[in-house]
């Protein structure tokens, strides 16, 4: 089996001092976890200079966001070149909530995916349709839509350092549905197809990731499909005490795989 990648995006939750608790107690777990699991955390902006210090290979740190531009007038933005500066490994693209209430769309996001690269930034660049989507029977084309935009422009060779995360809007957060593994699998398999179809032989390396109330109870289930690459998870993931029985579960799974 090939690596699992399974991270956390904070949102707006914690404090730098909640932060730096948390961070040892994982990457203590992480560097005793099998090595085929990668972990990462994607904490607030204000927290990551801090946490740089707490994190490393076994656990990588990304930021939530950021703008395409080095610099210039766009008062409120973080530059990718900050990020790079502190020394960031990947930065999270196009998160649904970043869609929904700031407005963010797949052009915009296609120029954070190229300013990424241009900084040796990994993107983890996230997709996902509506519920109403989903009702028209339209996932698939939502999703080959908005990977074909976010990645217009992208070369094989750039697409080796790039991630992807399934997140249906109507799965995450509190009051999200929990998807069916079966259609996270179709969907999945899609994405994949969507991939190679952009990017040949390469697209069948790039990790697709499964985010959407991730919990114990449906964590194994998603990670059978055999395009989920990893888990994206919120809630279950911000409580050490419910994010370590999901990782022990996972190396339990991939002994016997
Ligand atoms: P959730 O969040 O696991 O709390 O649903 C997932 C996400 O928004 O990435």
């Amino acid at each position: 089996m090939k690596t699992v990648y399974i991270g956390t995006n904070w949102k707006m939750h914690k404090t730098i001092a909640e932060g730096v608790e948390y961070c040892p107690k994982l990457n203590k777990i992480a560097k005793d976890l099998d090595e085929r699991i990668q972990l990462f955390i994607i904490p607030p902006y204000t927290h990551l200079t801090t946490l740089r210090k707490e994190t490393g290979e076994r656990l990588l740190l990304g930021a939530q966001n950021m703008h395409w531009e080095d610099e210039g007038p766009y008062t409120g933005e973080i530059s990718p070149a900050v990020l790079k500066e502190i020394g960031l490994d990947l930065v999270e693209l196009g998160h649904s909530e970043r869609r929904q209430y700031y407005n963010e769309n797949d052009l915009d996001l296609n120029k954070k995916v190229h300013a990424a690269f241009r900084h040796g930034l990994l993107p983890l660049l996230c997709i996902g349709e509506s519920m109403q989507q989903k009702e028209l029977g339209i996932s698939e084309e939502s999703l080959a839509i908005q990977l074909k935009t976010c990645l217009k422009g992208v070369s094989p060779d750039q697409a080796q350092k790039l991630w992807i995360a399934y997140e249906p809007v109507w799965a995450i957060g509190a009051g999200g549905i929990e998807a069916e593994a079966e259609y996270v699998y179709k969907m999945h398999d899609s994405i994949r197809s969507v991939l190679v179809r952009l990017f040949g032989e390469a697209g069948n390396d790039i990790p697709v990731l499964y985010g959407g109330s991730v919990n114990r109870g449906n964590a194994l289930g998603y990670l059978k499909g055999k395009n989920v690459n990893g888990l994206f998870i919120g809630r279950s993931a911000w409580d050490l005490t419910k994010f370590e029985p999901i990782l022990n579960d996972v190396e339990d799974f991939l002994k016997n795989n």
